[in-house]
């Protein structure tokens, strides 16, 4: 998708779809109003008639209007102007895109840009305009014997109305069409299904995504031989009922002017199907949990929208991935393995299996001596019970990161909720018989997994994402959603600027 800025009258562009935004109540947006007054008050008249009611998220297609160059027009209710912020602001975009993506135009201009957003600029808009446009021509029809016909829109014009906005535009442009194509991979990878999407399979995406990078990536993959030798015992002792062999993904960028400069790393939980192992869990939606590589998923997102943007940073992406199955050879509950770092772990539930994967993977991260480590994982079950479906839950065992993370979250409007890691949690994984537990009882299950992973964590800052709430929607829209996608891109945008200031050359 291309996504060119002009700051031409919107009257005068030549389109498949002008798309105009409009308050409920007050003055007309200057889009809206230069084309009310080339048009013989069309938009006026439509309000006054009661044929468009600018409701948030209502849409009104005009097959053609007066005095414009396009084809057509598109109307979007932006909804009462003093409730106009972010959410409301992505609403209305949502709504056009998807009104966009079922009509027959494979080019459209929307002046969402001067819609005004407190503290929001014209960067931030520009960048949900893109997201959203990729989010909205999303389909998953590879399964389907005659899918619908696709989406085809193929051009956004992003229409600014002072030339001075068009470099901050073209910016925030370039940055949402990056993170867009990241979710959409991310949400492909989800929606796979466990018998396509294995470890092996990752593994194999891993290897495509370095093969078209033109060198900017390099993957190394540790097979169950390597990870034995290595002592990945926890990691392999989850995949050990399966029939798919687990594999443990590196993928390096090198963007950074320093080469030796310290990487970020991500770490993703990428559990290509979780039956909870002899710990077997109920049938009831169990095919969701094909979603629990969605971590891992939301790393590759992550490195195509880092190597479309190309930020100068040196990335690190690992996926720990296994499939988790019931069999004579898996792993029984009070079973006792020997972690990668030393530490022995009683497995006292075997679908508390993630973060016996991830505990490997961070043990594994430590090699690379990294500025910052961020996991990713569909954990807890728990993280949905305290969040629901609209925060990403985040534990860091350093604030600054957690900061970050949460401004990143901010930024991109893929925003996590800091909960708290206090050492007082600790205790609820003693265990009687090894180093510690993989369960800490009911009580603050979504901390106290991260309790078990900060004890692998101690050499450097490091953040857990729950996304167990956020990566997926069930029901009738059933599906991946690219979380978090673009919070993690955000947050290592956001980390270019800081190795510059730390260099002292901003
Ligand atoms: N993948 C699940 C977590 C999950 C469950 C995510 C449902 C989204 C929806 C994870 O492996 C798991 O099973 N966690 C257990 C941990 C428990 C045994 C301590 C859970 O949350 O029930
Ligand atoms: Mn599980
Ligand atoms: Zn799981």
């Amino acid at each position: 998708m291309e996504f060119p800025v002009q700051t031409a009258n919107p009257i005068k562009v030549e389109t498949a779809c002008l798309v105009v935004p409009v308050f409920k109540d007050g003055d007309l947006l200057p889009a809206a109003a230069k084309l009310d007054d080339a048009s013989e008050r069309l938009i006026g008249q439509l309000i006054e008639r009661g044929d468009f009611d600018a409701k948030l998220g209502n849409v009104q297609m005009v097959p053609f209007a007066p005095g414009l160059n396009a084809d057509r027009l598109l109307l979007v209710g932006l909804g009462h102007r003093e409730k106009c912020q972010e959410g409301a602001f992505c609403k209305a975009v949502d709504a056009a895109f998807t009104a966009l993506s079922a009509l027959p135009v494979d080019d459209t201009a929307v002046a969402f840009t001067d819609v005004p957003v407190p503290d929001r600029d014209c960067d931030w808009k520009a960048r949900m305009v893109a997201e959203a446009a990729h989010r909205a021509v999303y389909r998953f029809t590879e399964f389907k014997s005659e899918p619908e016909p696709a989406p085809q829109l193929e051009r956004v014009t992003l229409l600014v109305s002072e030339g001075s906005h068009a470099e901050a535009a073209r910016e925030g442009a370039r940055i949402g069409d990056a993170v867009g194509q990241g979710i959409n991979l991310t949400r492909t990878l989800g929606n796979l299904p466990g018998n396509i999407c294995t470890p092996r399979y990752l593994a194999e995406r891993a290897e495509r995504l370095a093969a078209d990078s033109d060198g900017a990536l390099s993957t190394e993959i540790l097979d169950e031989e390597a990870l034995e030798a290595l002592g990945a015992h926890s990691l392999l002792s989850v995949g050990r009922g399966s029939a798919e062999p687990s594999r443990l993904i590196v993928m390096q960028y090198q963007g950074a002017e320093e080469p030796d400069e310290a990487p970020h790393v991500l770490v993703g939980k990428g559990i290509t199907f979780d039956t909870g192992g002899i710990s077997l869990k109920p049938g009831e939606a169990m095919d969701e949990m094909k979603f629990d590589m969605c971590g891992a998923a939301s790393v590759f997102g992550t490195v195509t929208a880092v190597l479309a943007i190309r930020p100068k940073i040196n990335l690190v992406a690992i996926v720990a991935a296994a499939e988790n199955m019931p069999d004579g050879r898996a792993t029984k509950p009070g079973d006792i393995i020997k972690t990668l770092k030393g530490l022995s772990v009683e497995v006292l539930n075997t679908d508390a299996e993630g973060r016996l994967v991830l505990c490997d993977a961070l043990t594994y991260a430590e090699r690379f001596a990294p500025a910052s480590v961020v996991d990713i994982a569909t954990l807890t079950g728990a993280a949905i019970i305290a969040l629901g479906h609209h925060a990403t839950g985040l534990l860091a065992n350093d604030d600054d990161l957690a900061l970050d993370l949460l401004d990143a979250g901010e930024s991109a409007w893929d925003r996590a909720w800091h909960l708290p890691l206090w050492d007082e949690y600790q205790e609820q994984l003693d265990s009687n018989f090894a180093d510690l537990a993989n369960i800490g009882g009911r009580p603050a299950g979504t901390i106290t997994a991260a309790c078990f992973l900060s004890r692998f964590a101690e050499a450097f800052p490091w953040a857990h994402l729950d996304i167990a709430g956020t990566a997926w929607q069930s029901g009738k829209q059933k599906g991946a959603t690219g979380r978090p996608v673009g919070l993690l891109t955000q947050y290592l945008v956001d980390r270019e600027a800081d190795s510059q200031v730390e260099a002292g050359d901003d």
